[in-house]
């Protein structure tokens, strides 16, 4: 049985005092048994680290380096990302795909820095609007799994976790239903247990996208969803609250 887990990425989001308040009532309030987790900016993980050390809420980044060291100006390590206690790493969020040239093969390698560093990559794969309406959703998610198993191999799935986060449904307020999202989380679990039928079967497949108290139980509770990844919803502690206790 795959726990499920929930992670927060507050994008580019917080400031000290706000954050404050935020991890510790996440902190304190995420009882349930779904595994939690915050991808905080990178300024505020010693903070995330001082909040939520001991305590059953894990931390983690929301990008990380293909490199191991060296000059890359304005670039984070997954080593440096493991020194702040980090468990978690976003890899290939759409964001930094559309916005800031992440193409498959710059996921793959982070991806394979992550594991390297001792992190643990949320793989983020997804559809647009476009590409979903030319009717090559499943296409389009196979190729950005394929570049990164071409890299590292199924079993490096072992140690990772898959995001689905269909791009017409982040910050729009239109969530993918959960048969839609059922359907793509499916075939995503199908191309790895062509590969590998134990690595499909133990690995946590999260739905990103619009997801809030309202509609997080019906998604969380198709057969291969295994949480979510939340934005806009994990900035309110009540909210993403209510999602964890959802899954
Ligand atoms: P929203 O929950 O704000 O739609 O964002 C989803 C997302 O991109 C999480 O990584």
């Amino acid at each position: 049985m795959r726990t499920k887990l929930v992670a927060g990425n507050w994008k580019m989001h917080g400031s000290l005092a706000a954050n404050a308040g935020l991890l510790q009532a996440v902190r304190d309030g995420a009882t349930g048994k779904a595994e939690v987790a915050v991808c905080v900016p990178y300024p505020y993980l010693a903070q995330a680290r001082a909040e939520l050390d001991g305590s059953r809420v894990a931390w983690g980044a929301q990008d990380v380096s293909e490199h191991a060291q060296g000059a890359f100006t304005g670039e984070v390590s997954g080593s440096m990302l493991a020194d702040f206690g980090c468990r978690f790493v976003l890899v290939g969020h759409s964001e930094r795909r559309s916005f800031y040239g992440d193409t498959d093969a710059v996921v793959a390698a982070k991806f394979a820095a992550a594991q390297t560093a001792g992190l643990i990559p949320v793989l983020c794969v997804g559809e647009s609007l476009a590409e979903r309406e030319a009717g090559i959703t499943g296409e389009v998610v196979t190729r950005q799994i394929d570049a990164v198993l071409a890299n590292s191999g199924a079993g490096a799935f072992a140690r990772a976790v898959v995001a689905y986060e269909p791009v017409w449904a982040i910050g729009t307020g239109r969530t993918a239903s959960p048969q839609q999202a059922q359907e793509v989380h499916a075939l995503i679990r199908a191309r790895f247990a062509r590969d590998s039928a134990e690595v499909a079967t133990g690995l946590r497949v999260l739905y990103g996208g619009s997801v809030k108290a309202g509609n997080a139980a019906e998604l969380f509770g198709q057969p291969d969803i295994d949480g979510g990844l939340i934005g806009g919803a994990s900035l309110v502690a009540a909210d993403f609250l209510a999602i964890c206790a959802a899954a």
